[in-house]
């Protein structure tokens, strides 16, 4: 292992002088449509405004009826047909047909796969293209803060640094495609219990607010919406709830301040549903659309607020040229289809839908190599569980039916997609049953404990491998109530293992699970994370079952013995305080040396890796192939937001080795945690960098990770700016969150 101490910055950052990377690489980028940079669709949105009256551009401000969950009106007099905007974050939404119902925004982080990130989003992006439809209404960034929040399917985990890198792939995944991605929620909608209120009185609704502090609203809550702004999104949602006391959608500090200001962010903010509830305030804060839009709180109604001078026109001009810019930004004033929404553009997105949906699944436990099954030897499978197979209900359900039950394609609320078809584990078992030649039963009505019991005295059990499936549901406008498996799953898992040695569970959860009732059971022997994957669910899991695919997932969540060990909680009364500061999740186990069930970054493999070599040094980038060139073409386009402060620019790279020491070609993930000197008084250590790497037997490769001036930095509350502490920066590479794990340790020193 090299160290290579370094002496450098230090200082304010944010100010520093920088090439424009935006120069130096756009020539390497070849978009599949024309595609634009900030300043040319600001400048075509200006002169298209230029012609419109005062009533036209109102007109733009809020959302109008139509076809789609959104609508931005049109004005025929200039030729403008008008924007549709659709719900996503994981397939096309709002009950569309012909719509892959792709894995969701949970499992897809949790492939720790930046190309997978990206090829998903794509794929997503053609869809809506395909349909006509101008806006996807995801990314949604809002952080795992709440193991019990019932959107936590649709974001990305509970880190940052990881929602950030899906933030800016999912962006330019679908911006590539001509597609306007939107951000949300903005900002701190970490629980849906009050999200947007309840009546407390005639008039007045009971909003949570979100109380939080500058440094931590820096550096866990706006750092994925940062890194969306960077990646150059059209759009971002106000969220519903208050943030320190001001509604989001009418917040000064979070919409102007932060967003506007701070991040330079040139697109537009459009509420969440229903999520403003006055005109003056939150026009002045920010706010640039109303929607749905017909509480006429914005549109027409603005426009005696301008003749009356409360609003001034160039604010008014302000928010069209934001509305138009994003459409030109990319290229649909270009041969953009018509708006059909049940035109079928799913093309073979089930190839890359299945290639998600196995990469997000973790292994948690597996003694003895208990799995990968070997069909030839384990004849004999047994199925138990209402999730193994199909929904009583129909594909259709966005909410939760107890009754339903079935197999768990992805959570309920805006987010789902309503799938054109999905697979279930049961369906695919069967058919690898016959392909395979192997006996299978199954119980799926996991109640019946006569059925059950009675399949441990069948002739075929002894020696059986018994293949327990649990499911935990949750969706938009409730949190859940509890961290346990739907209808008694905890009872079946124990109930099987009480009689079969070789039990496998398997976790089909929207977010965090408490496993402690049966983890330990000695004749639990396997657990197979199969998380919110998406209609390809069964050809997925049976790929990894019988090692057609070896699993390298990892959590993006710890998974703790104790609910209140998280330290957070969903907030029952009108404030959620978020006292726990920066020390969320992992950083909370670290500090108060709390030891979960599984660690955050997590998951097991068929194979075995080692590390070696790490070696520190300062970026450079005078070779296009060197690592800080690809990290940069990696990441650049057109419409990218790089700001002018060099915060995005290669500062550090760290390479080291990994090997492939096991029988199998598999992945592991490396990831970089980061411990920073005492003065950014920061948790002992922050995820700053991870590459999945994949290897045939014996392979060895070397990995570099590249490090941003801020990735390296703190939020200085007093100087209001990222700075780069002075003193030792400390580097270990690590396969989770665990100290245990960490296989390499370096440093730098600033
Ligand atoms: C959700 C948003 C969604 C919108 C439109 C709201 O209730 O919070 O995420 O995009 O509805 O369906």
């Amino acid at each position: 292992m090299l160290i290579t101490p370094l002496l450098l910055l230090c200082v304010a950052i944010c100010l520093s002088p920088t090439a424009s990377v935006i120069d130096d690489f756009k020539a390497n980028f070849q978009p599949q449509v024309t595609l634009r940079t900030w300043e040319q669709a600001i400048a075509m949105a200006k002169s298209f405004i230029a012609q419109l009256t005062l009533q036209e551009k109102c007109h733009l401000t809020a959302g109008v009826r139509g076809t789609c969950a959104g609508n931005i009106g049109s004005l025929p007099r200039v030729n403008f047909s008008g924007f549709c905007l659709l719900d996503t974050p994981s397939g096309v939404g709002d009950g569309v047909l012909y719509s892959t119902a792709f894995v969701s925004g949970i499992h897809i982080a949790a492939t720790w796969d930046r190309d997978l990130f990206y090829q998903r989003a794509v794929a997503i992006g053609k869809e809506f293209r395909g349909k006509g439809v101008h806006y996807a209404l995801g990314p949604m960034v809002n952080i795992d803060r709440n193991a019990r929040h019932g959107r936590n399917w649709e974001g990305f985990g509970s880190d940052p640094y990881l929602s950030g890198e899906n933030a800016f792939f999912y962006t330019q995944g679908v911006q590539d495609q001509g597609v306007v991605a939107t951000a949300k929620h903005y900002i701190c909608n970490e629980q849906d219990t009050h999200r947007s209120g309840v009546m407390k009185g005639a008039n007045d609704a009971i909003v949570y607010s979100a109380n939080l502090d500058d440094k931590t609203m820096h550096e866990i809550y706006l750092w994925p919406f940062a890194s969306s702004v960077v990646a150059g999104t059209g759009s971002i949602m106000c969220s519903a709830n208050e943030i320190n006391d001001t509604r989001a959608c009418q917040n000064n500090k979070t919409q102007n301040g932060l967003l506007k200001g701070e991040l330079g962010y040139m697109g537009n903010i459009l509420t969440d549903w229903m999520g403003s509830k006055s005109t003056v305030d939150p026009v002045l804060s920010g706010l640039d659309i109303d929607m749905p839009g017909n509480d006429e709180y914005m549109g027409y109604t603005l426009v005696p607020f301008v003749q009356n001078g409360s609003i001034p026109e160039s604010r008014i001009d302000d928010m069209a040229t934001r509305i138009i810019a994003p459409y030109y930004l990319v290229g649909q004033d270009q041969d953009y289809p018509t708006v059909d929404l049940d035109r079928d553009t799913m093309e073979n997105n089930y190839i890359i839908n299945r290639k998600v949906s196995r990469a997000g699944m973790i292994l948690l436990k597996n003694v003895n190599n208990i799995l990968p099954l070997n069909s030839s030897v384990n004849t004999n499978i047994y199925i138990y569980g209402q999730a193994a197979g199909q929904t009583n209900c129909g594909l259709e359900q966005t909410s939760w039916n107890a009754n339903c039950g079935g197999a768990l394609y992805q959570g309920g609320g805006s987010g789902f997609v309503r799938p054109a078809y999905a697979i279930d584990p049961l369906t695919a078992l069967m058919q690898k049953g016959r392909d395979d030649r192997l006996q299978i039963r199954y119980i799926t009505n996991q109640n019946d404990f006569v059925s059950i019991n009675r399949t441990f005295s069948d002739r075929g059990f002894q020696n059986a491998k018994c293949l327990v499936f649990i499911s935990a549901w949750s969706e938009e406008g409730i949190d859940r109530t509890d961290l346990y498996a739907f209808d008694n799953g905890e009872q079946l898992v124990l109930t099987v293992a009480q009689n079969c040695r070789q039990t496998i569970v398997l976790v089909n959860s929207v977010s965090q699970l408490n496993l402690e009732r049966w983890v330990d059971h000695p004749n639990v022997v396997g657990v197979l994370w199969t998380g919110m994957p998406g209609s390809e669910y069964g050809p997925a899991v049976v790929d990894i079952l019988f090692g057609d695919y070896n699993p390298g997932g990892k959590l993006v969540f710890s998974l703790a013995k104790n609910d209140s060990d998280f330290g957070t909680d969903i907030s029952s009364i009108g404030d959620s305080n978020y006292t726990e500061g920066v020390f969320l999740d992992y950083r909370h186990f670290d500090k108060y040396n709390i030891t979960p069930r599984y660690y955050f970054g997590y998951g097991l493999s068929y194979t075995n890796f080692s590390f070696d070599k790490l070696e520190i040094s300062q970026a450079n980038d005078d070779d296009k192939n060197s690592p800080v060139s690809l990290y940069k073409q990696r990441r650049m386009r057109p419409y990218n937001n790089f700001g002018h402060s060099g915060l995005y620019d290669p500062v550090y790279t760290i390479t080291f080795t990994i090997k492939n020491t096991g029988n199998y070609y598999g992945s592991e993930v490396a990831q970089l945690y980061l411990g920073f000197p005492v003065q950014a008084r920061e948790p002992l250590k922050i995820l700053r960098g991870f590459e999945r790497v994949y290897l045939e037997p014996n392979e060895s490769r070397e990995v570099a990770l590249v490090l941003s001036r801020k990735d390296i930095s703190y939020w200085n509350v007093v100087n209001q700016q990222w700075i780069v502490a002075s003193g030792t920066h400390t580097v270990w590479i690590s396969t989770s969150a665990n100290n245990a794990d960490i296989k390499l340790q370096g440093s730098f020193s600033v």
